[in-house]
């Protein structure tokens, strides 16, 4: 077997897109398409993988730092032919080359092995496309064999009827294809070197272009407008929840759900509808997440309940913990065993007690509760001086009555309580009673003015 060599065409401005960004820079999944061949060339372990930039070239390299790839610049986008043109003198002459598109992200490794496993000088990847405008279509000749590919600028009529089309991968012996590139001409209506006349150069000089057809439509389409791009993500979505229910999770509509990063799942999970997971999140046993929740790199126990609308990101939460609606964790947070944050609590860079509770309108940021504590609504934790931020220091069993500002640094000794509305600027001891608010006074009989 010969050694593979693989070349991802990314120089194309992708004008298309209407967008100042380099087109592999657009995301599926919350990742680069380009992220995806380069993933596939890791996949299928190939010997060397360049990938041929131009337009934004400096922004689509440093996206992709401390990997092994060999940027091949193509200066003036004169066409796909001429984009391998340039990647030519870097592959081994003994080589196969497997030419990947960079807006063709979504391609499985079953299919592209399918196409290198293909003996044939030039095996090109089609798919009959139920709408194939704009593709470039497989001319077939009687030996089952592609006689050409005819772009839909060059095609006449009756071949603009033919559903079959070019997907953009190919895979050539190297030495056969240095050829074939060599003896591109302008001659198009485009005027630009088109890869896909190889096919006919190929078949001039007697070699075997065989088609390699795929049953996936959807896998091998190729991006140009942000509709494609939007059809792409629902595709790729689509066989995300497929996997995952596969693995047992319930997913309440797969139509309304977003993986980008990685979810790990225990067992009877269920996610309902609109939720968005990024980054690397795991869930335990029995997990229920309500609608309308983001959760971004956080690690969830077991028996835990995210209710509606709310968001995490970057937190730890222990067994059966409630969280939500409307609760916001932030990054540094730690939620022990059976804690309940409830609507519209913020907790920041927090770790709070085994069995404590926080179930409204309150902020925590840069505190340590101990179990078992009971945080009235309107608490808040007054941590920041403008310059710099304090800890609050919460014991055990400690109750801090409704709408109290705890001005940090402050420590709250165990079982101690706060009166409501209380500023608390000292530290207040075990099992003690702090108030800090104006007494109430009355005036008896007042006449009001009115
Ligand atoms: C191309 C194919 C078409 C196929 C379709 C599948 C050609 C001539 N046409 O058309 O047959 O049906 O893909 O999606 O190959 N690129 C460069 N340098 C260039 C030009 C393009 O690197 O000078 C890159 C682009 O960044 C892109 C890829 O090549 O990733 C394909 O180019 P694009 O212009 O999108 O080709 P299509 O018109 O889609
Ligand atoms: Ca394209």
């Amino acid at each position: 077997m010969k050694k593979l060599e693989i070349c991802i065409l990314a120089a194309g401005k992708g004008s298309r897109m209407r967008s100042e960004k380099p087109k592999v820079l657009h995301e599926i999944g919350g990742r680069p398409m380009l992220n995806y061949l380069i993933d596939l060339a890791g996949s299928l372990q190939a010997h060397r993988t360049h990938v041929v930039i131009g337009n934004g070239a400096d922004s689509v390299k440093a996206a992709f730092p401390d990997i092994d790839i060999n940027w091949v610049l193509q200066t003036e986008q004169k066409g796909t032919g001429h984009a391998v043109q340039q990647v030519m003198p870097h592959v081994d002459p003994d080589a196969r080359l497997l030419i990947l598109l960079g807006d063709a992200p979504l391609v499985s490794l079953e299919t592209v092995n399918a196409l290198i496993s293909t003996k044939s000088e030039l095996s090109v990847l089609t798919v009959c496309q139920p709408d194939p405008t704009n593709y470039g279509r497989i001319i077939r000749s009687d030996d089952g064999q592609i006689a050409a590919i005819v772009e839909e600028r060059d095609a006449t009529p009756e071949q603009r009827q033919i559903s079959e089309i070019n997907t953009g991968v190919m895979c050539a012996d190297a030495e056969s294809l240095r050829q074939w590139i060599q003896a591109l001409t302008t001659d198009n209506d485009q005027g630009e070197y088109i890869l896909t006349d190889i096919v006919a150069l190929a078949r001039k000089s007697d070699m075997s272009v065989l088609p390699v057809m795929s049953g996936n439509s959807q896998e091998v389409q190729g991006i140009n407008t942000l509709s494609q791009l939007a059809s792409a993500e629902r595709y790729f979505q689509r066989s995300m929840a497929e996997q995952l229910m596969d693995q047992g999770v319930r997913i309440v509509d797969p139509m309304r759900f977003d993986l980008r990063g990685s979810l790990a799942v225990g067992t009877d999970v269920t996610l309902d509808i609109n939720c968005v997971i990024e980054g690397s999140v795991s869930l335990g046993d029995r997990v229920r997440i309500d609608p309308n929740v983001v959760l971004k790199d956080c690690v969830i126990g077991d028996n835990v309940h995210i209710k509606a609308n709310t968001v995490i990101d970057g937190a730890v939460i222990g067994n059966d913990c409630q969280v939500g609606p409307f609760a916001r964790l932030r990054p540094g947070t730690e939620l022990r065993q059976n804690a309940l944050i409830g609507n519209f609590v913020e907790v920041k860079k927090s770790v709070i007690g085994e069995g404590s509770k926080a179930s409204h309108l309150t902020y925590l940021g840069d505190a340590t509760l101990g179990d078992g504590v009971n945080i009235g609504a309107g608490t808040i934790t007054c941590n920041y001086d403008g310059v710099n931020k304090f800890q609050t220091t919460i014991g055990d069993g400690a109750f801090i009555g409704s709408n109290t500002s705890l001005v940090a640094p402050v420590t709250v000794g165990k079982q101690a309580t706060t009166g409501a509305g209380s500023t608390i600027t000292k530290d207040v001891s075990d099992k003690g009673l702090a108030l800090g608010r104006a007494r109430q006074t009355e005036i008896s009989n007042w006449k009001d003015k009115r």
